[in-house]
């Protein structure tokens, strides 16, 4: 995992002093609200419906033991006791005091973490695979790029006042698990004879506009990446829309300058910058990616021994594994997930308590690190095989071993309306509702692999559109409706979604779940999931059905 030097040290207690110094101003009344609101936003902290938030960066999902603590300590002591992981490696604290974030801030920079460019428009915390480094699919680890990335993007100058939010995402596997289709930015590493090269998307985004991203470049030697990304974003600061924050991301001006117009300004920008001296060295690259060489594995058979009569002896056990695990390079490893998706839980919620069961399972079953996954779930990615009994033992008793990751009740789910300032609707009671409606985890594992995302408004936050299932929460004449769309995913394959309908009211939406449900069992080959099923017999019979429902 990467450490910080003096530099990046005195960089973000420096960063912390001067955020003090203009918190004092605000509260002694010298600096208005509406100068002040820029330079917490550049800061992470939100203004929600009951309290200021404050988002702290987990840059690329990688985050320590000791981190996570420190991360315990803060929510407890200057929260409720609790946090919220975002789908885009961030922990949200809901109810801090403004006052007290510069004190926050300290405690973070202690432990090399910061909120820097966690909102506001500017480059935001850069996301990646939560099974980096460890995956079979991987061609290329994507983290050392992805520090230098991070590295690049804070506090750069020429970026830190764009036209609006900028998101990068960067993957390194032949699957794709960081949504870089939906990104404006999305990397997609791979390699000619072993040099790392990129695919670079742009203009993909959620929100009221969802786009999939275009293919600007094939091929960009790793080299480049920087000098590159720079001219990406010179033409966004020089011509995005600035009069209109609904039209102001990239993907609008991508849209609107057409590919080809697009890909020939970034050319003529790059043409300035490329082999200049943003131009990467092999000794930077090998001065970041020595903080990402593997840990100390033992040598072990690729399949444990003992597994087998264990899984047999404790069919909750076998149940968990078949949900929990993902593959793992080195024989006899595996990666866990931790799922944040209990039952009656916000999806995405973790105690303090938690924080720090974690991190005492991440020193004691994986080198002391654990991963933040954008599903909103947790990950210990270097786990024996020969110890996941124990740790099973261990996540339930701190209920993190729900079976569930992958299932219907994985949801992706944004704070909504408990919470949010801009919400249509309590998109958590819905989470709940539909939990409680599939309660019977024999039923959600026939069921298979099927994502349901929640969204309290058109901002997306909460991933509707790339859910099997999604449902976005809209007003009617003051009252709760929720809009369903479905056949939406994410991975290499990732799309939007389709309408099926009018919405419909909020108490209704569990039922109308279960009808989708319904049509897809009944329509389903054997092994089927959701998706292909989806694909398969389109839209019709999940229309009609609901059609039929309604009248
Ligand atoms: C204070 C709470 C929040 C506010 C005010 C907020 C605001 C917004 C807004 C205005 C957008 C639309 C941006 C656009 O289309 O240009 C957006 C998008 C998004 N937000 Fe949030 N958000 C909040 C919390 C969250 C949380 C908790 C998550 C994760 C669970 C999240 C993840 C995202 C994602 C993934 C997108 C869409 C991706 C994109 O196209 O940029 N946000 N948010
Ligand atoms: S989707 Fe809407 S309601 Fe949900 S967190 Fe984002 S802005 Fe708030």
């Amino acid at each position: 995992m990467y450490k910080y030097n003096a530099d990046d040290l005195a960089l973000i207690q420096e960063r912390a002093a001067q955020f003090r110094e203009q918190v004092a101003r605000w509260r002694a009344g010298t600096l208005a609200d509406d100068d002040f609101r820029p330079l917490r936003l550049m800061n992470g902290v939100y203004v929600q419906r009951h309290a200021p938030m404050l988002r702290v960066a987990v840059p690329y999902g990688m985050v320590s033991a000791g981190q996570l603590r420190a991360l315990a300590r803060i929510s407890r002591r200057y929260d409720k006791g609790i946090g919220h992981f975002t789908t885009r490696h961030n922990l949200q604290l809901n109810w801090v005091r403004i006052e007290d974030v510069p004190d926050i801030l300290d405690e973070l920079a202690k432990v090399e973490m910061h909120a820097i460019q966690t909102s506001g428009n500017c480059i935001r915390n850069v996301t990646a695979d939560q099974f980096a480094g460890v995956a079979p699919d991987e061609v290329i680890d994507p983290r050392p790029l992805a520090e230098i990335l991070r590295q690049w993007s804070a506090l750069h100058p020429e970026f830190a006042y764009l036209p609006r939010k900028f998101k990068i995402a960067i993957s390194g596997s032949a699957d794709d698990r960081t949504l870089s289709w939906y990104h404006d930015i999305g990397l997609q590493l791979d390699s000619i004879k072993g040099e790392p090269t990129f695919t670079v998307l742009v203009g993909g985004g959620l929100g009221r506009t969802p786009l999939r991203a275009q293919v600007l470049k094939k091929n960009l030697p790793w080299r480049h990446i920087l000098s590159y990304l720079e001219a990406i974003v010179r033409v966004f600061n020089l011509n995005g829309r600035r009069d209109n924050p609904y039209k102001a991301r990239l993907k609008i001006l991508v849209q609107s300058l057409g590919l080809r117009e697009f890909t020939r300004q970034v050319a003529t920008e790059w043409a300035a910058l490329k082999d200049g001296p943003a131009t990467l060295t092999d000794a930077e690259y090998q001065r970041v990616a020595a903080y990402f060489v593997a840990p100390d594995y033992k040598t072990l058979p690729a399949e444990n021994a003992e597994l087998p009569a264990q899984k047999a002896a404790h069919p909750d056990f076998a149940r968990w594994l078949a949900r929990a695990l993902h593959p793992h390079k080195i024989p006899g490893y595996a990666a866990v997930t931790l799922s944040l998706k209990a039952p009656g839980q916000a999806p995405g919620d973790i105690t303090a308590d938690q924080m720090e069961a974690v991190a005492q399972l991440a020193d004691t079953f994986s080198f002391g690190e654990a991963r933040v996954a954008h599903e909103q779930n947790l990950v210990l990615a270097d786990v024996e095989q020969g110890r996941l009994f124990e740790l099973w033992m261990s996540a339930q008793k701190v209920g993190l071993a729900t079976p569930n990751i992958g299932l219907l009740t994985d949801m992706i789910c944004c704070p909504g309306g408990a919470l949010c300032d801009l919400a249509n609707a309590q998109s958590v009671a819905i989470a709940q509702a539909i939990q409680a409606r599939f309660d019977n985890l024999d039923t959600l594992t026939q069921l298979g692999e099927l994502s349901l995302n929640i969204s309290g408004c058109i901002n997306a936050c909460g991933h509707h559109h790339v859910g099997n299932i999604g449902i976005l929460g809209v007003d009617r004449q003051s009252e709760e409706y929720y809009q369903i769309t479905l056949g939406g995913r994410q991975g290499k394959d990732a799309r939007t979604g389709k309408v099926i309908g009018p919405a419909v009211a909020a108490a209704r939406v569990p039922d109308v779940v279960s009808d989708i449900i319904d049509v897809f069992t009944r329509q389903r080959h054997p092994q089927e999931n959701f998706a292909a099923t989806f694909d398969r017999i389109g839209s019709a019979p999940f229309k009609s059905c609901l059609k039929e429902k309604s009248a």
